[in-house]
């Protein structure tokens, strides 16, 4: 198994965001989580990421704990992350410049993620000549040319449109079918989940622990045209009759 995570629970103060949450992900595979807001998504994501300890369990990552940031586990957030002052290749060769990769292959590894996410002939654009789909693919690609063993998303697309959205997840679909990428992805699309999962874990109302896993059988490689399929509208009903009652305790604020 490539991640593990095991028993974990965090209490912020008297908050009690995740209880006794486990979940196994294996090399090569892509990883959904949908939950109520506030049912510690986020909360796991930086766990798993290194960015807070846990309150108790334990994420392991082959057979190394974690414990702190790590370079094989990269990591794209919901908000704007790209430096305003430096290039799309600037900003994407950013962390290779970091970890002392020399100029040339700093250069062809970037523009190759560049061309990877669709944002060839915008490598000299500053973020605010872009638009927020093409800053999102920034934040992908910036990721991605790290090559991490495992890489973070939480609702790395929440931001943009629904005709966006799916046409990100279309090339994020793309993406991973072309690198193998282990993924553990956060949202709140079902339609995002299913283009994109071999897996759907979905979350209870806090304190956050996993309900229940669906299986995606929907072959790949998927585009969005999968949403007028039977069975995708049957998976989506499954994965709403699960998540709706937990969405309702989450707004009554019980659990
Ligand atoms: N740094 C913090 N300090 C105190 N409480 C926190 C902190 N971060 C999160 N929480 C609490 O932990 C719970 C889970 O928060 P988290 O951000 O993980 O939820 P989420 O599932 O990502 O929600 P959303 O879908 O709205 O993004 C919430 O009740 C939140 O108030
Ligand atoms: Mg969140």
């Amino acid at each position: 198994m490539l991640l593990t995570v095991e028993n974990v629970s965090k209490t912020y103060g008297t908050v009690e965001a995740m209880r006794d949450m486990s979940l196994e992900v294996d090399e090569g595979e892509f990883v959904s989580i949908v939950g109520p807001s506030g049912c510690g998504k986020s909360t796991l994501m930086e766990i798993v990421g290194g960015l807070i300890a846990p309150t108790s369990g334990t994420i392991t990552v082959g057979d190394t704990p974690v414990n702190g940031t790590d370079p094989d586990i990269g990591i794209v957030f919901q908000q704007e992350s790209a430096f305003p002052w430096r290039t799309v290749t600037e900003n994407v060769a950013f962390g290779l410049e970091m970890t002392g990769v020399g100029k040339e292959e700093r250069l062809t590894r970037a523009r190759d993620m560049i061309e990877l996410v669709g944002l060839k002939g915008f490598e000299e654009r500053y973020p605010t000549e872009l638009s927020g789909g093409m800053r999102q693919r920034v934040a992908i690609a910036r990721t991605l040319v790290m090559k991490p063993k495992i890489i973070l998303m939480d609702e790395p697309f929440g931001a943009l449109d629904e005709q966006t959205r799916l046409i990100l997840g279309e090339e994020l679909s793309r993406i991973r079918e072309a690198t193998n990428a282990t993924v553990l992805f956060i949202t709140h699309s079902f339609d995002e989940a299913l283009l994109l999962s071999d897996r759907i874990v979905v979350m209870t109302a806090r304190p956050g622990t996993v309900k229940k896993i669906v299986e995606n059988p929907l072959p790949r490689p998927r585009d969005s045209t999968i949403v007028s399929d039977p069975e995708f509208g049957r998976l989506s009903g499954e994965l709403w009759e699960s998540l709706r009652e937990e969405s309702m305790r989450a707004m009554a604020g019980e659990r």
